[in-house]
């Protein structure tokens, strides 16, 4: 799939780590030059780390601060890019992060922190980049396209997640925001799309696999029996951002070796 987002310009909210990560990763050496974005100055370094990785390999970017659960911030990290590389092409709404508490015991800034990051960033970066394609209109010189959007998702668009109810609302919200914005700009060729990955390896689910027993404890969950990886991903999002899936919008494309078919049911129920 070498170079078939070249010319392209892809923005990956929360990109110094874990799946943005690897998407900035992937994208670039597809041809993007990408916008590593990275929530606070604490976290400059591993984007930089990163955007050195996607140089090292002879692709192009820059990294971009921005905290995406803030209106400002958003606006001005779209403002920059526009006026640095004149447009943006893709849009990976990828920032995300969990705060798990038993529901009864959850506070309310768990249940904050986790909505505004997860959801509002999302809506805030999407509503951008949809008014970036609208003002800029059709670039048919590099996609048919006017713009494409993903949403990181989650299995857990689907599956309810006790202890988790904070991040698995956030991402049954990211459904209908999906749905509802493909219904909404698809007659402007703007497509949207969710990737709803399962148990990557990343920082976020750490519990789930850096001990034996945790990850054996997982692969009970997994029918293809292995952790995925943020080139798994990757893969997929190259896919998904290029004209290769040019009659895809409105989906959520599940990406979990098998979690979402219930290996729990083989023998029982
Ligand atoms: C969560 C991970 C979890 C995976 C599968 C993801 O959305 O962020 O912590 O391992 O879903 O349950």
């Amino acid at each position: 799939m070498e170079s078939v987002l070249k010319g392209q310009i892809a923005l990956i909210t929360g990109a110094s780590s874990g799946i943005g990560a690897g998407v900035a990763k992937s994208l670039a050496a597809a041809g993007a030059t990408v916008v590593v974005n990275y929530p606070v100055e604490a976290t400059k370094p591993a984007a930089d780390d990163v955007l050195k990785e996607i140089t090292d390999a002879g692709g192009t970017g820059i990294v971009a601060q921005c905290d995406v659960s803030k209106e400002d911030q958003v606006i001005k990290m779209f403002a920059d890019v526009v006026a640095q590389f004149g447009t943006v092409d893709i849009l990976i709404n990828n920032a995300g992060l969990q705060r798990d508490a038993k529901f009864d015991e959850m506070t309310l800034d768990q249940w904050n922190t986790v909505i505004n990051v997860n959801l509002t960033g999302q809506f805030l970066c999407a509503r951008e980049a949809i008014r970036e394609f609208l003002r800029r209109g059709p670039r048919p010189e590099v996609s048919v396209a006017t713009g494409k959007i993903i949403c990181m998702s989650s299995v857990h668009e689907l599956i309810p997640w006790g202890g988790h109810v904070n991040y698995a609302t956030s991402k049954g919200g990211i459904r209908m925001l999906m749905q509802s914005l493909a219904q909404e700009y698809g007659d402007r060729q703007i497509r949207v799309n969710s990737i709803c990955p399962g148990a990557i390896q990343t920082p976020i689910n750490r519990a789930a696999w850096e001990t034996p027993q945790a990850l054996n404890s997982l692969m009970t969950l997994i029918p293809y029996n292995r952790i995925g990886q943020p080139q798994d991903i990757g893969n997929l999002a190259v896919f998904l951002s290029s004209d290769l899936s040019d009659y895809i919008t409105g989906a959520s494309i599940f990406i979990d070796g098998g979690m979402t078919v219930f290996e729990g049911f083989s023998t029982n129920g």
